[in-house]
């Protein structure tokens, strides 16, 4: 099979994370989860006291921690210094503040450099989710997709997943996070110009699966 490198982007709520391991899954590729990579290392600077809102703190320390993120679809998993970090990294805490984090170009210089190391590494190719996967990280992937949805639908998947919470709440804080993804200098939340926009707020995740998969065969 030739190897194919699947670039899956947009904002929080669209879909990306199921319908990444899915596709990568059904396809025999590798999976990374950009998120939870920039939750990781927010996670890091959390438990080790560096103050999130000094963007020179965030820094100094950006190196220090160790990432590592395990790439099979069915089990994909991040550890921190050795530490199993899936869990933690879904914390409230983590993901208010894990914008504050990821706008630090020191840190997205140092994140960006291990996708693209994971990426080259994938025997088969692999699919990568996140926020500026075709835009930056590898912007020569084979396919972009750029998925959206009404905010509506964005929160009340949300809120499933996190077990009934309060729909209006989550989404004004999804609509916050976004913002400030698609605000910040370096590298924003942005859909790459040869990147397919698919909108899957009425769609299943079946359906988001088979369009993507059917995108992928298309340019192999
Ligand atoms: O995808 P997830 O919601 O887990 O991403 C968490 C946060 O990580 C995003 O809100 C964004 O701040 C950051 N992120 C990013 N670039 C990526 C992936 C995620 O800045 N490629």
């Amino acid at each position: 099979m030739e190897s194919v490198i699947v670039a899956i982007d947009g904002p929080s709520g669209t879909g990306k994370s199921s319908t990444s391991k899915a596709v990568a899954a059904k396809l025999g590729l590798s999976y990374l989860d950009t998120g939870a990579q920039y939750r990781a290392i927010t996670w890091w600077m959390i438990s080790n006291g560096v103050d999130v809102s000094d963007a020179g703190a965030i820094a100094a320390v950006a190196a220090k921690p160790v990432i590592v993120s395990g790439t099979d679809p069915s089990r994909p998993t991040i550890t921190v210094d050795g530490v199993d970090a899936s869990g933690p990294i879904r914390t409230e805490e983590v993901t208010s503040r894990v914008s504050a984090v990821s706008a630090v170009p020191e840190v997205r210089a140092l994140i960006t450099e291990l996708q693209r190391t994971i990426a080259r590494g994938a025997e088969h190719g692999i699919v990568v989710e996140g926020r500026d996967i075709g835009t930056t990280v590898l912007p020569d992937a084979d396919l972009k997709i750029f998925l959206t949805a009404s905010p509506e639908a964005r929160a009340a998947r949300r809120s499933g997943e996190l077990k009934g919470a309060d729909v209006r709440a989550t989404q004004e804080a999804l609509v916050k996070r976004d913002a400030a993804d698609s605000s910040r200098k370096t590298s924003p939340l942005a859909k790459a110009d040869d990147a397919v926009e698919v909108d899957t707020t009425d769609l299943t995740l079946d359906q988001v699966i088979e369009c993507v998969v059917t995108l992928v065969d298309e340019r192999r």
